[in-house]
């Protein structure tokens, strides 16, 4: 018997890093680029995990801790109270880019688990919310300190407005009366969450007021941007794009190849344009609609985009 899973690439709309402080966040599923998990019997002993896009292919007795895979293995053993696992090949495979802000990190995980949830016959454990809270655990690992938005949108598949808090976040699915048009466009610029979180944390330490201004002003955008998405009002929510753009790289996460590229859509008619996820690299969102749809994909081409993909949120 094979079991199989999948979940979808991530955006962040509004509010990155300033989540990672108990600000609000909007993030959107990005359904056509996907990681999928398939778990299958295996004749010999033990766990074998395979991901032959990272050319990896280790038994989960040899993998280390920090291995992703492993961990995620690790993380359904234990909630599911098993003390041996049977024997097990998984494989993950992904069509989303690493490193680029589109969670695909999250993503295997979260398929992986609910692939290998449903492969033991524990459908409790195949929910999302048992789903993104395994997730999160795995997360932590290579991410120091997860907001938790990325494992909650790639295991709700679902626009989320997030926010961190204790006891419990705040987690509020919602949509959008008129469908959001994105184009995100890849730096090809390769950068790590944990490197640009670890650098706004030292920044925010050192200089407490003026950060803090910053967050407050990211989570202010953020919530003005739920009523303006709700009431699809795309002409405000691309200002507020615009205005989180602004705050971004006030705060240090942006960078030239970023702000080429948003100039770049801006010029060519964009409604907004705003870095999304970690920053220093990765991908940029840019609104647009019937009209700027084609202009804006070429200007973004043009100023040394490597991909250009469209994408829907609402
Ligand atoms: O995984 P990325 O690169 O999309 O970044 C996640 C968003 C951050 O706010 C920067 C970090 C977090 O944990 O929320």
């Amino acid at each position: 018997m094979e079991t199989h899973a999948s979940s979808p690439g991530k955006i962040i709309l509004f509010g990155e890093h300033a989540v990672v402080y108990g600000q609000p966040a909007i993030a959107a599923p990005v359904s056509q680029l996907r990681a999928s998990a398939a778990v299958a019997d295996r004749e010999r002993k033990g766990v074998r995990l395979l991901a032959p896009d990272l050319g990896q292919d280790v038994l989960l007795r040899d993998a280390p801790g920090a291995d992703a895979l492993a961990a995620a293995v690790r993380q359904l053993q234990a909630r599911a109270g098993l003390k041996r696992l049977p024997p097990l090949t998984i494989m993950v495979q992904s069509a989303i880019p690493i490193a680029s802000g589109l969670g695909s990190g999250a993503a295997i995980v979260a398929a992986l688990i609910r692939a290998l949830a449903r492969h033991l016959q524990r459908p409790d454990l195949a929910e999302n919310e048992a789903v993104s809270a395994m997730t999160y655990e795995v997360e932590k690992i290579y991410h120091g300190t997860p907001s938790g938005i990325d494992n909650t949108v790639v295991s709700y598949e679902q626009t989320v407005y997030f926010v961190r808090r204790r006891p419990e976040n705040l987690i509020d699915l919602f949509t959008s009366t008129k469908s959001l048009r994105l184009l995100l466009a890849d730096t090809g610029i390769h950068s790590s969450t944990r490197l640009v979180v670890g650098h706004v944390r030292k920044q925010w330490q050192a200089n407490q007021a003026r950060y803090e201004r910053i967050f407050v002003s990211c989570g202010t955008v953020a919530a003005e941007a739920r009523q303006a998405i709700e009431a699809g009002d795309h002409f405000r929510v691309g200002e507020l794009m615009d205005k989180n753009q602004q705050l971004l790289r006030e705060m240090g996460v942006s960078a030239p190849e970023l702000d080429r590229l948003v100039g770049a859509a801006k010029k060519a008619g964009a409604l907004g344009a705003k870095l999304s996820g970690a920053g220093w690299g990765g991908n940029m969102i840019a609104l647009v609609n019937e009209q700027t749809v084609e202009p804006v994909r070429q200007a973004l081409v043009d100023a040394g985009a490597r991909t250009v993909l469209e994408s829907a949120v609402g």
